[in-house]
């Protein structure tokens, strides 16, 4: 299922997702195309940045979101995924890890939890006293625990007449205070359950533009979007369950100190039946972790078949398969359906049965009370603060077993971001200097993971002179976009290596490497936004001039004014609203705008009528010798404007001179173009 995620159909974006497209800063400084080659370089910058500002997270905030990402601690391990037997671990790493950008919310949320429940428990136990004073009962029995009697010397100093009103007022102002703490909590825990899911679609979305393209480009594209989607949705919602678990767990904590407190025989009786239950929990949160594991996977299968009918509506049509699309989309659903279902029903079981449980408990104190001779208020209290304590607890076991579903989220989640860490996309530190004389590939072999076994490249060496037209032709899946890529540095030679100048490609800067290159390809690989942006994605500053010079070089001027809108007609997704061709000059005019030292054209007029590919190619004559240009083209005419032509053949170089030469030979160039 693993297609390349720039270069395939689809490449991972929805109709209506919005393209970055930031305003463009422009330079009063219009520049003739092809004049002032570092103008444009001097402003362009790489779009990758651009992404965290149009997701709305500030430089610092994704700074320090990516520096809490690669924090030492949650480096991934090298060796296998994780297997159940970590899942113990995995889930307080996780958790801890989305936390780690918020180190406040933790203790905050901790104390208003502490804080609510003091103040609501205090307010049970001066039940004690009212109760005292209505019965006119005298306090605290000798079974009973020290809190009655501190209770009923704190109220001593209250005249009988105003007691009870002012015990009425205090309780009341109690449960205020405790209400007005819980408002609190249940707005941080929102805020950074959002905060969180945005967190994370921004780290995945750093993650596949920062590291190795050759990793990236492997995944697969529906579980990332799963990723984007609902687990980055599901990371914040078990932001959430965790701040629920924290105000849980000091309600339980403050209450079990107030009832020991009140009387520890009688919280013993209920803490012997509250032990079982927790380990009828455990069971249950293993079973919980299982599900929401298949209900993780259901979900990336569903994204993967919606992202295969959404980019393949014609072709699905074209061939008429139609209802077989709508069947495998039906099964993904429903398999996702069931497998919700499955979780959801395994975890509000768990309620109702652990319900059962208590019922005995109340029995049980009442009848060790009874034979203690504890009396009434402190009964009573007792009784009040474990009816309230029970609501927590049910929500405790509740929340454990909810958020087991929920660690296999935050462990693809963390795979993914800790593989992506792993593996920055390679880069040297010295930043490239303007080509003075010659780009030379030496040797060089690469081969693709995951693919087939011979070589794409095997032993390539050859050399592009500053200034030179080199064509490279050879026949299809002989290496030639391969050459390209590893020349663009998005993969790495796997023997031999690549000079600059003398200097090796891996000791240089990758970013100031590629501001000195532009590329046009086959697949034109437009994002939706408008043609302007599609423009100026590689250089944001480029002035009107320059926009409209790089057009008329890419013979685009005539179709662009024509769209509804010129410069501003929406190009679709993908460039679906434009033609083939039309697309394809596009994609020229971003390449043109730039202004590069070395121009790679990948078959980038493969598109265009033979009038419009005549023009274009005076276009590029013209820039021939000031711009060093690689040529990956079929077509005879085409390959006579280059100064040299290298013919590949299965991944190695078999001819190259000039086309006049090897035209003459009886090489496999000359071969090919007989049979034309
Ligand atoms: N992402 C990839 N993963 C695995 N194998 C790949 C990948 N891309 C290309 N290959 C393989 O590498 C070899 C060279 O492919 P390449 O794309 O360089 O050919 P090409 O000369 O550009 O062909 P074309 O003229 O069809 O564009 C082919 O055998 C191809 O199947
Ligand atoms: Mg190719």
């Amino acid at each position: 299922m693993a297609r390349d995620l720039a270069g395939g159909a689809g490449g991972g974006r929805y109709p209506g997702q919005p393209g970055a497209s930031p305003g463009t800063l422009r330079i009063p400084l219009p520049a003739p195309v092809g004049t002032r080659p570092g103008a444009a370089r001097a402003v362009c910058r790489p779009a990758a940045h651009r992404l965290r500002g149009a997701a709305g997270a500030t430089r610092r905030q994704g700074a320090r979101l990516v520096a809490a990402a690669q924090a030492p601690w949650h480096r991934a391990p090298a060796g296998p995924p994780p297997g159940p037997a970590d899942m113990n671990r995995l889930l307080p790493a996780g958790l801890l890890r989305l936390a780690q950008p918020y180190p406040w919310v933790v203790p905050l949320l901790a104390l208003l939890g502490v804080l609510a429940s003091m103040a609501e428990g205090l307010g049970i136990g001066l039940l004690i006293p009212v109760l005292d004073t209505v019965l006119g009962a005298t306090p605290a029995t000798s079974a009973a625990g020290p809190l009655a009697g501190y209770l009923a010397a704190a109220v001593d100093w209250i005249p009988a007449d105003y007691r009870l009103p002012l015990l009425g007022g205090m309780i009341f102002l109690l449960i205020a205070v405790k209400t007005v703490l819980l408002i609190s909590h249940a707005r941080v825990a929102a805020w950074v359950n959002g905060r969180v899911a945005h967190d994370q679609r921004v780290l995945v979305a750093s993650s596949l533009l920062e590291s190795d393209y050759a990793y990236v480009s492997r995944l697969d594209q529906g579980q990332v979007i799963s990723l984007f989607e609902q687990q980055s949705e599901r990371a914040g919602e078990a932001m959430s369950l965790l701040c629920t678990l924290l105000a849980t767990v000091s309600t339980v904590l403050v209450f079990t100190v107030l009832l020991a407190l009140l009387s520890w025989q009688l919280t013993l009786v209920v803490a012997a039946v509250v032990l079982p239950v927790s380990l009828f929990v455990r069971t249950m949160t293993r079973r919980s972790r299982r599900l929401g594991e298949a209900l993780v996977q259901t979900w990336a299968g569903l994204s993967t078949r919606i992202l295969e009918l959404v980019t393949s509506l014609r072709t699905v049509r074209l061939f008429g398969a139609e209802q077989a699309e709508v069947e495998r989309l039906a099964a993904a659903s429903n398999a996702t359906r069931r497998a919700a279902l499955r979780t959801g029903f395994a975890i509000s079981m768990t309620q109702p049965l652990v319900e059962l449980f208590y019922i005995p408990v109340f029995l049980a104190v009442l009848a060790v009370a009874l034979r203690l001779g504890i009396g009434l208020p402190v009964l009573f209290a007792f009784l009040a603060l474990l009816y309230r304590l029970q609501s927590p607890l049910k929500r405790l076991d509740h929340v454990r077993v909810e958020l087991a579903a929920y660690a296999v989220t935050l462990r693809d989640l963390a795979r993914l971001l800790d593989e992506a860490a792993a593996r920055p996309a390679p880069s040297g530190s010295r930043p490239a200097p303007p080509l003075r004389a010659q780009v030379a590939f030496e040797q060089v072999s690469f081969r693709y993971t995951g693919g087939a076994a011979v070589p794409a490249l095997d032993g390539v060496s050859l050399q592009i002179r500053r200034g030179e037209v080199v064509a490279l032709v050879g026949a299809s899946g002989s290496g030639k976009s391969t050459l390209v890529n590893l020349l663009c540095r998005l993969y790495e030679p796997e023997r031999g290596r690549i000079l600059v100048d003398g200097q090796p490609l891996a000791e240089l800067d990758v970013a100031s490497w590629r501001q000195r290159l532009a590329f046009a390809g086959q697949d034109s690989d437009l994002m939706a936004g408008t043609v302007r942006e599609n423009i100026t994605l590689g250089c944001p500053e480029a002035t009107p001039d320059q926009i409209d010079q790089a057009l008329r070089l890419a013979s685009a001027s005539d179709f662009v004014s024509a769209l509804p809108g010129g410069l501003d007609a929406e190009v679709g997704p993908r460039g679906s609203n434009l033609s083939g061709g039309q697309r394809q000059r596009i994609a020229l005019a971003r390449a043109f705008i730039r202004q590069p030292e070395l121009l790679i054209l990948d078959e980038a007029t493969s598109a265009v009528d033979n009038v419009t590919e005549a023009e274009i190619q005076l276009a590029i004559e013209a820039l021939a010798g000031r711009t060093t240009i690689l040529l990956i083209a079929h077509r005879l005419g085409t390959l006579r404007m280059a100064g040299r032509v290298i013919v590949l053949e299965a991944g190695r170089v078999a001819e190259q001179g000039t086309p006049a030469e090897l035209l003459a030979a009886d090489g496999l160039l000359a071969r090919q173009h007989a049979l034309e």
